[in-house]
């Protein structure tokens, strides 16, 4: 069994949904052997996309220059790593209402033509990381799905990672969000720090 975990926040220290993921993995080890890499793109983003990379992407592989090939360097060994794993976390902050800028360069680096998804013979998109599970470990400093539900709108975080993983071929996603992290009374903080730990714990039993 080989798991990739991707981090994807800035903070170092004091991380909720690292601290959330090394709970999940500790627990996950009690009931299963795995092959664990880890891939952590709040500390070392990918590059921004470029007008080369694009051209490069854009080149079926056999016309590829051997430049082209080195400015896919990069994004290919990403890809190669979500091929490797069987499952994959992705521990997640929420960043002005959906995912950090660091998350979204790993995502513009990964969906790519011929190698995370590909177009059939009806011209329609199919992705190629099927049969993988994921589960997204999120963070975030308000509530929004508590009694007041007038930030649940403001949710794009789930709704992306969710349909961007489809798109790839990623149909069994699972969703830890916790919220009031920041902006919480000191009790909501821990209640839904804690709810998640538990939500966790049971996952981990069956994941
Ligand atoms: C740049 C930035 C933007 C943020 N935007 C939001 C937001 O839109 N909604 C929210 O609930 N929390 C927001 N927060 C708070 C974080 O989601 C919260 O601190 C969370 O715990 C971050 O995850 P981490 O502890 O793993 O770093 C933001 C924090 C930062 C640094």
């Amino acid at each position: 069994m080989n798991i990739l975990r991707i981090d994807s926040s800035v903070r170092v220290q004091n991380s909720k949904s690292r601290e959330l993921t090394d709970f999940f993995l500790k627990k996950l080890s009690i009931k299963q052997d795995f092959n664990l890499k880890i891939r952590d793109v709040g500390i070392n983003p990918p590059a921004f996309p470029t007008d080369d990379f694009i051209k490069a992407n854009y080149t079926v592989p056999e016309n590829r220059t051997d430049e082209m090939k080195s400015i896919l360097a990069n994004s290919d060994a990403l890809i190669d790593e979500l091929l490797w794993a069987d499952k994959i976390v992705i521990t997640s902050p929420m960043y002005n209402f959906t995912v950090s800028a660091t998350l979204k360069v790993f995502i513009d680096n990964i969906v790519r033509v011929g190698r995370t998804f590909y177009i059939d013979e009806n011209g329609d998109m199919q992705g190629l990381l099927n049969d993988k599970k994921l589960l997204v470990i999120t963070s975030r400093g308000a509530m929004f799905y508590g009694k007041n539900k007038s930030l649940e709108s403001f949710d794009f975080q789930e709704s992306y990672l969710k349909s961007v993983f489809l798109f790839m071929g990623i149909s069994d996603s699972i969703f830890v969000n916790t919220e009031a992290q920041d902006f919480g009374t000191a009790e909501m903080k821990m209640i839904n720090f804690e709810h998640s730990k538990n939500q966790l714990s049971k996952l981990s039993k069956i994941w």
